[in-house]
């Protein structure tokens, strides 16, 4: 497939959205679909909150944290979409725990530690193109992105989202928690000086409230088709 895009880089689609929205379902499926690259931006935040518990550095101290992101080694398994390597050790469930969610959203205020994140996720635009998922790829890390979408949904439909997601792991979590937590993130994420989550001018923002993952993938699809791209 391919995009009209203007700059000799790899083309990006950015998938943008609060926590729990379904973003990385539909992201993951679209990368699939059509053989891209796939950033997970948001398990950066998480791995780098982990680092710092693990290391006892202090979480409100940004330079601290930003310090230790350049000795992080990240592999992103190709081979099973959940499995995630920092420094050869297998992180994957303490990076996927709703605890670290609100770690990496308490250290994601900080424009240190986004700043030291900025190149890391950059260099994931490879050919033959990419869809980053995440709160400021359309705004800050590939505002240039040829297709930007923000998706949105209630807090209530999200915290149930996650509360599926979880008892499918075999979790069990009760709703007004994960609501509450949703609600804390959303506020913290929307309300940072530093890259806000918010739709790009540019961006098209579809409510998913009512919406099951294909029928946001076969949107998100028509958009692609309406661009000119041929999927
Ligand atoms: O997408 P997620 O739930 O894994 O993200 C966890 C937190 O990381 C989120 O609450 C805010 C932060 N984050 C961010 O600030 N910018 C991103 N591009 C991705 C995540």
């Amino acid at each position: 497939m391919s995009l009209p895009h203007s700059a000799a880089l790899p083309p990006v689609i950015a998938i943008d959205g609060p926590s729990g929205v379904g973003k990385g379902t539909v992201a993951r499926a679209l990368a699939t679909r059509l053989g891209w690259h796939f950033l997970d931006s948001g398990a950066l935040y998480r791995i780098l909150g982990l680092a710092a518990q693990r290391a006892g550095v202090a979480i409100d101290d940004p330079a601290a944290v930003a310090g230790l992101a350049p000795g992080l080694v990240i592999r992103f398994a190709a081979e099973g979409p959940e499995r995630i390597e920092v420094n050869g050790a297998d992180w994957t469930a303490a990076v996927r725990a709703e605890a670290t969610g609100a770690l990496a959203s308490a250290i994601a205020v900080h424009p240190p530690v986004r700043e030291a994140l900025l190149e890391r996720q950059r260099v994931f635009r490879r050919s033959p193109g990419l869809v980053a998922d995440g709160r400021d790829m359309g705004t800050v890390v590939f505002a240039d992105a040829a297709v930007k979408v923000f998706l949105d949904a209630t807090a209530e439909e999200r915290a149930r989202r996650r509360q599926k997601q979880l008892s499918e792991q075999g979790i069990a979590a009760k709703l007004p928690a994960l609501f509450a937590d949703i609600r804390a993130r959303d506020i913290r994420d929307r309300s940072r000086s530093h890259s806000p989550l918010k739709p790009a001018d540019d961006a098209v923002v579809i409510d998913t409230t009512e919406l099951p993952p294909d029928a946001v993938l076969a949107q998100i699809e028509g958009l692609l088709k309406a661009k000119g791209c041929a999927t």
